[in-house]
């Protein structure tokens, strides 16, 4: 059930039940993170290994303490300039916080989310949220009420509506190394805007040997047509032709091709506009009942990075779990 009236979403919760919440980046399956009731029917519902950890959704950079230990300056001058917002960090975990949320591991991923009906919500409650993407696991995450609805319908006890996601794509995850800023996943805020503010360069924790963020899987965001990513459309296009194709595409038409199958991100070519529609086409492209989805590869800076990023995902075919670091992202 889709619903705007928060004080359900609040009673829903403190009954230690599971809702789909809005966020600026994806809408979330959210519960209790001190409850491991609700936490397991998360993992169960979506089917996500419970290998596999979650973020804490907190209401201000003032509860970051109730949640994380050791958190170095850095992370607080981040906070003061990106949260609320598309940034999450992976700091030492406060002891209380349950195993089940971190899967074991000594750290725990936060966030404030910036978005008006997800704040206050939690500022009704007394306790912090954990939430994934509300989809299935590996599958596409959702940008709407309408999309969680359609994945989980009576399995969980309600959506809250909050309009279309405006980010459009996950938050970009961070760690700490000697006040250092390590990636973790590229995200709905730009590398390139965290480095303003720490002037060096993000250091990628593709070289360490833990497997620290084992939620990258490579096979993720993906759609169920076949899925193709490409520099070189036309090839594609020649390469599969006979077939029914449905194309990707980041600013301008394809002349010669069916405007009925084809989706342009952003005809001004604006790269936080693709991000935003990106999920929402790449839904509305899966239910076509297409053979094919031809993507054209993005622009190879700022949030045309992530974007790349979720499409090579999209297009892995098997269900390979491969750690993101150890594999060819690169940006
Ligand atoms: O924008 C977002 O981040 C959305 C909204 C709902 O906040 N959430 C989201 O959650 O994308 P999820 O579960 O789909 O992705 C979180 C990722 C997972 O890949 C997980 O492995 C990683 O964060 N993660 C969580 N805790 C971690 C930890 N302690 N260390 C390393 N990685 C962690
Ligand atoms: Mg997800």
């Amino acid at each position: 059930m889709i619903s705007n009236d928060i004080n359900l979403a609040v009673q829903h919760l403190n009954k230690n039940g599971i809702i789909g919440f809005p966020t600026e980046t994806v809408y979330g399956l959210a519960g209790n993170a001190f409850n491991t009731a609700a936490i397991h029917k998360i993992f169960d519902v979506k089917k996500r290994p419970t290998f596999n950890p979650l973020i804490v959704h907190i209401k201000g950079i003032e509860d970051l303490d109730k949640v994380a230990t050791d958190i170095p300056s850095i992370a607080y001058e981040l906070a003061n300039v990106f949260w609320p917002g598309p940034l999450t960090f992976i700091l030492k975990k406060q002891p209380h916080i349950p195993d089940l949320v971190t899967a074991n591991q000594d750290t725990v991923a936060v966030r404030v989310p910036n978005h008006p009906i997800a704040l206050e919500l939690l500022n009704k409650l007394d306790y912090p949220l954990v939430a994934p993407s509300a989809n299935p696991f590996t599958s596409i995450s959702p940008t709407t009420a309408n999309h969680v609805e359609d994945y989980f319908t009576t399995q969980i006890d309600m959506v809250l509506e909050g309009g279309i996601c405006k980010a459009g794509i996950e938050s970009t995850i961070v760690g700490f190394n000697n006040n250092k800023v390590v990636l973790y996943r590229l995200g709905a805020l730009p590398v390139e805007a965290i480095e303003k503010i720490t002037g060096s360069l993000i250091v990628s924790n593709k070289k360490e040997k833990k497997t620290i963020t084992p939620g990258m899987f490579l096979k993720h965001y993906a759609p169920k047509t076949d899925f193709i990513l490409t520099r070189n459309v036309k090839e594609e296009l020649d390469w599969y032709s006979g077939k029914k194709i449905g194309l990707l595409l980041f600013n301008e038409f394809e002349p010669d091709f069916n405007p009925t199958y084809q989706r342009v991100l952003s005809e001004d070519g604006d790269l936080k506009q693709a991000a935003s529609k990106l999920y929402e086409v790449l839904h509305e492209l899966d239910k076509m009942n297409l053979e094919v989805i031809i993507a054209e590869r993005f622009p190879e800076y700022g949030l045309g990075n992530s974007i790349n990023d979720r499409l090579e995902r999209a297009s892995k075919k098997d269900d390979k779990i491969t750690n993101y670091l150890t594999t060819e992202n690169e940006f």
